[in-house]
């Protein structure tokens, strides 16, 4: 079935690499489309086929279940043919260059292409070698993962019904997170007022410059904040040790029902996943009523289908 989208919005560049450089009308015009998508989704026959003749790769570097799934399962809905190039057994282990993986993609005619890669700029660098193809950023490194911010954004929208003018806290390893990162940008844009909320260990330096207020305990931290979003520790980037113990780290900065209530009492929490139960946050809280986290995969696969949507608007012969 080929119900054309209410919505012609356009993006008016041919790679997501980020949320920087994008206005408010671009998320904004996102967001509305994707919403669209939330509706098809909740239907029994979620096809469309905007897609139709389409190749779609994914390609990621690091793990990955939520993102690539829903990145897949937004590609088939639309109608693309969706390929996981598997990369454990790739020829980069091997010791190909980004710029040779760069050469093979072109020769197979993607039309777009999804990557995930532990190096920040490795995605852009693969996007400035590849021909007539649009890539979207599925996380790099420490850098970016903007459709992570778009679902969340989402999220907030239709739980609170605007994002201008909330307080959003941001919590944990601020450092190491793309997250963190996308999300700050994306709040300021739209007219959020950002706080991040780490042990002076986990925040990078400078961090002020990104326009947010910083606080260094839970309790001035969440105080009156409308949304409380965790972020797990990310091992896997650290190099020496950034907490004293995964016990004194819940002491201080996990989220239970006793920190939460620091918040608006109707402030509602977030997490990008994978969590760490009973390490960044406690199950009572992440189960709970004020939790959105399930949501917020659900809000997923409708932001990925409206971000390939609007930039396969862009490509020849659209
Ligand atoms: C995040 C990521 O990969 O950056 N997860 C995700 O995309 N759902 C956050 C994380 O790994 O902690």
């Amino acid at each position: 079935m080929n119900i054309a989208s209410k919505s012609s919005f356009v993006l008016s560049r041919r790679h997501l690499l980020g949320i920087e450089g994008l206005s408010q009308q671009d998320i904004s015009g996102l967001l509305d489309l994707a919403e669209e998508f939330v509706e098809l989704n909740r239907q029994v026959e979620k096809k469309r086929t905007s897609l139709r003749g389409r190749t779609q790769i994914n390609m990621f570097f690091e793990a990955s279940t939520r993102t690539q799934s829903s990145f897949e399962l937004a590609g088939k809905r639309l109608g693309a043919d969706v390929m996981n190039m598997s990369t454990s057994s790739s020829s980069m282990r091997k010791g190909e260059t980004l710029i040779d993986t760069a050469i093979t993609l072109n020769a197979m005619h993607p039309d777009i292409l999804v990557v995930r890669h532990s190096a920040s700029g490795a995605v852009e660098l693969l996007a400035s070698k590849l021909d007539g193809c649009s890539v979207i950023n599925a996380g790099d490194g420490a850098h970016e993962h903007p459709t992570q911010a778009l679902l969340d954004a989402l999220t907030i929208r239709r739980n609170k019904g605007r994002i201008e003018g909330l307080t959003v806290a941001i919590c944990g390893d601020i450092l190491h997170s793309r997250v963190a990162r996308s999300n700050i940008i994306l709040l300021n844009e739209m007219g959020a007022r950002v706080r991040v909320v780490a042990p002076s260990t986990l925040l990078p330096p400078g961090i002020e410059r990104f326009g947010v207020d910083v606080a260094r305990d839970m309790r001035e931290g969440l105080a009156g904040c409308d949304i409380v979003m965790m972020l797990r520790l990310q091992r896997e980037r650290m190099n020496g040790s950034y907490v004293p113990s995964v016990s004194e780290y819940f002491h201080y900065w996990g989220l239970d029902t006793k920190k939460l209530a620091f918040a608006k009492p109707d402030a509602l929490v977030m997490h990008p996943g994978p969590m760490n139960r009973g390490v960044e946050i406690d199950s009572i809280v992440a189960d709970g009523a004020q939790s959105l986290i399930r949501e917020q995969v659900e809000m997923g696969v409708a932001v990925r289908m409206a971000v390939l949507e609007a930039l396969s608007r862009n490509l020849p012969n659209a």
